[in-house]
């Protein structure tokens, strides 16, 4: 294993693997051939989201989901997920083997104790329902979903999440959110990648950190969440890198330079601000993905541009 990903040496383990639930004609053609990265070595658990014995793992999926974004309101209904996600897209994340779970683990993904709430099996009579993990040969522990779109070469990533929100720090998969995107990020040769998240959500920590962070919106009262960042990046895994060994990006500090202004993830009046400006072609805005790093959730951010070059 790379030496960098020593924190999260369940990437080690037999017992966990990367899974691609994708229907047949939506695979990629030669996985992992863009990007240059070492950390994927395992083959990927392969499922396809419409065959109807893998309802248990897309139910274990909705569970994970609603239980991530059920609190902002943003649970994905059982018809997004098929017709904006499956049906266009491409859904990844890491599995594990029913053995592979601590009791902690195995508690959060108990189908009996959280069942995934619209699904049709509890009314069906032709449906039959997984009693037990022990029933299962996979079970998902991430979620991450991408979406082409119309402009050549731009994807759209539509959700993230990972069950280390419902565990205890101790027995967290350390970096399985951040190693969820990277990895489908890679095997789906994404160069550019755009997506949404909340001011002062975990998640920028995250999403800073798989190329330099262009701040395409930073205000977006037509979503559900008017207090949302829209933000695009250069898929560069030499940024990947440092999510492990925190260092200091070189390439940033030497093409953008601080502006002087901020955006405070507490006051809408900063972001509309922001928005404006981006609005008023004054940009490209950039965030750091160091300084995300380093402060608070909810902690005023500086606003960078790129340096001027001669
Ligand atoms: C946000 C989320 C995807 C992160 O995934 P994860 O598996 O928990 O995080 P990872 O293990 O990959 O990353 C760990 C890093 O993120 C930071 N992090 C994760 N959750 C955090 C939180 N709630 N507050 C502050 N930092 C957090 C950790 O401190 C750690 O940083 P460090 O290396 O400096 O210690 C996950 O917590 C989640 O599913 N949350 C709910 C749904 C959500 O908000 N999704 C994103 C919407 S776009």
């Amino acid at each position: 294993m790379n030496p960098l990903l020593a924190k999260a040496d369940w990437m080690n383990r037999d017992d966990i693997r990367p899974y691609v639930f994708v229907r047949p004609e939506n695979q990629i053609a030669q996985p992992g051939s863009v990007h240059r990265n070492d950390w994927f070595t395992q083959s990927p658990v392969f499922k396809n989201p419409l065959d109807v014995k893998e309802l248990a793992f897309a139910d274990r999926i909705y569970s994970l989901e609603e239980r991530a974004f059920g609190p902002s309101n943003m649970a994905m209904p059982r018809w997004v997920f098929y017709d904006c996600a499956v049906m266009p897209g491409f859904v990844a994340g890491f599995a594990a083997r029913p053995s592979a779970l601590s009791k902690a683990a195995r508690e959060a993904l108990d189908p009996k104790k959280f069942p995934a709430s619209l699904s049709p099996i509890k009314s069906s009579g032709v449906l039959k329902e997984v009693e037990s993990l022990d029933d299962m040969d996979w079970i998902p522990l991430s979620l991450f979903i991408i979406i082409p779109t119309m402009h050549k070469g731009e994807w759209v990533a539509h959700n993230l999440c990972s069950v280390n929100s419902l565990l205890p720090k101790e027995e967290q998969f350390y970096g399985l959110g951040f190693l969820s995107k990277a990895f489908g990020l890679w095997y789906a040769n994404v160069e550019q990648c755009s997506g949404m998240t909340q001011w002062g959500s975990p998640a920028l920590k995250l999403h800073s950190h798989y190329g330099h962070l262009e701040v395409i919106g930073a205000y977006a009262p037509v979503h559900s969440h008017a207090k949302t960042i829209t933000y695009r990046v250069q898929v560069n895994t030499q940024c990947w890198e440092k999510f492990f060994n925190k260092e200091p990006d070189l390439a940033f500090l030497e093409n953008y330079g601080p502006t002087g202004t901020f955006i405070d993830p507490k006051q809408e009046v900063s972001m509309l601000n922001f928005q404006q400006r981006i609005e008023r072609g004054e940009g490209p805005f950039y965030l750091s993905a160091g300084e995300i790093a380093q402060k608070k959730l909810d902690e005023q951010l500086m606003i960078y541009s790129l340096k001027q070059q001669y």
